[in-house]
């Protein structure tokens, strides 16, 4: 037997579940939305590809010491998740000869410390690194000069000489990339 209570708790009831349907197939098309949206951000990032920076008549003589070959400024496209930003400055790098060897080796300019730029420092004997912000002094290959408040060498970047099309030369090519600041361990920014 009905009650004057019941028609309005049924309908209460019809009405909470048609809207909680609604709810439900309103958010599907949001859902997608959103799916198509931050899309980007879940695809990988392409792996960093060699830069060409310069091209060397011949491998610096470092018989007798490190030989600094020059500073570069390298630019390249970036890209986040929705824009491409062609040929932006991206940041700088030494390259070098150590002492006794025929291979180039790349040093990305920023202070490991916390990111000052990092100067040449001459002198007689040859030249040297050293970071105008908290004076971390680097040797000509890099290596800290103790003692010393970076926490690691400079950073070192892998760098590619190989002979040019015609034989004439080399090529130098440098895989750049920026590393976190203050760690003692090389730590890639994303
Ligand atoms: S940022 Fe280079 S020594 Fe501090």
């Amino acid at each position: 037997m009905s009650t004057a209570g019941e028609p309005p708790r049924r309908s209460f009831l019809m009405e909470f579940f048609a809207a909680a349907i609604g709810g439900v197939v309103g958010l599907v098309p949001l859902a997608a939305g959103a799916l198509v949206y931050f899309d980007p951000l879940r695809r990988k990032k392409p792996a960093a590809s060699a830069v060409p920076i310069t091209s060397l008549d011949a491998i610096p003589d470092a018989t007798n010491g490190d030989a600094l070959i020059g500073i570069y400024k390298i630019s390249a496209n970036r890209q986040d998740a929705w824009n491409l930003y062609p040929n932006e400055p991206i940041g700088s790098v030494y390259l070098v000869v150590p002492k006794g060897t025929k291979e180039v080796k790349a040093l990305n300019a920023t202070c490991p410390h916390l990111g000052c730029f990092v100067d040449v420092n001459q002198s007689e004997g040859g030249y040297s690194f050293l970071c105008p912000c908290h004076t971390s002094a680097f040797h000509g290959d890099g290596s800290r000069i103790m003692p010393c408040v970076s926490p690691r060498d400079m950073d070192e970047l892998v760098c590619k000489t190989e002979p040019n099309s015609d034989k004439s030369g080399y090529d130098v090519s440098v895989v750049f990339q920026n590393f976190q600041p203050g760690l003692a361990k090389k730590t890639p920014k994303t």
